[in-house]
């Protein structure tokens, strides 16, 4: 099945209010998918239901071919979250995140020590495991947070805006990592205000008051509404939108 993320007529209503109106999308193994839209359009709400922590008020999505209604273990099993607000615990050290992260998903003490070494490499954090996760930079945090994530080897990352407020090095050194963990078959899920990072995505959604007003590769995406870059293209859509009211 190539298909990691199928999502059929989802809406998802907090009150009388539609944060997420009946969106269809699907999303291939192995990409980069970037889920775009002004502040409030429905991109964290929707992560929310993908993740098995919201249910959805009507339709229904599937992750990895498991119902996010009926299968929310195999779900949980399957996916990273980092969400938008911060998800560390500042007064534990980098070891200490990762290990509290490790033991929700009962890794045993062997798998645990393992995927620590590998989770500090990867995010190069070396000589920083007895530091308080609260004195580390923003961009280091960005990296430990990502571990943490991804101790269980999840084959779906959510990534709610997780550069934001990162300097330009530290975001590229994040970017290189995604990219990499793409090649070993991880689908990313990202959220992004930087169109920069939203033209390194393999696949777009543009969200606008819920609804998905648009979705392909960026390229076409740019072509379709003669754009000549993704900000051009961001803001023609949300101005025909407002137009329209
Ligand atoms: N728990 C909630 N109860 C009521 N309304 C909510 C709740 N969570 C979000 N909303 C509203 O739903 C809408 C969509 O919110 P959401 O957080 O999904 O937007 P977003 O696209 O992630 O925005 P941002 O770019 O600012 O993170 C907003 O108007 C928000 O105020
Ligand atoms: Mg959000």
């Amino acid at each position: 099945m190539t298909e990691v993320i199928k999502v059929e007529n989802l809406t998802l209503r907090y009150g009388n209010y539609t944060a997420v109106n009946n969106i269809s999308f699907t999303v291939p193994k192995g990409i980069i998918f970037g889920y775009l839209g002004p502040n409030g359009s429905g991109k964290t709400s929707t992560i929310r239901m993908l993740c098995g922590i919201r249910p959805p008020t009507s339709g229904s999505a599937y992750i990895l071919g498991y119902n996010i209604a009926t299968h929310k273990q195999m779900v949980k099993q399957n996916i990273g979250y980092m969400s938008q607000k911060f998800s560390l615990y500042e007064d534990l050290t980098v070891n200490e995140n990762l290990s509290f992260f490790a033991r929700i998903y009962s890794l045993s003490p062997k798998e645990e020590n393992c995927r620590k070494q590998e989770m500090i490499k990867f995010g190069q954090l070396e000589g920083r495991e007895k530091v308080l996760a609260g004195n580390l930079s923003g961009g280091l945090k960005q990296r430990l947070a990502l571990g943490c994530a991804l101790i269980h080897r999840p084959k779906l990352l959510y990534l709610d805006e997780p550069t934001a407020g990162v300097d330009p090095l530290s975001r590229k050194v994040f970017w290189d990592i995604i990219k990499h963990l793409t090649t070993q078959g991880v689908t990313i899920f990202l959220t992004t205000h930087y169109m920069d990072e939203a033209d390194g995505c393999d696949l777009l959604a543009f969200m606008y008051r819920g609804n998905m007003e648009a979705f392909g590769p960026p390229a076409e995406l740019k072509q379709q509404k003669d754009a000549g870059s993704l900000e051009a293209l961001f803001i023609k859509l949300v101005e025909e939108r407002e137009r329209k009211g």
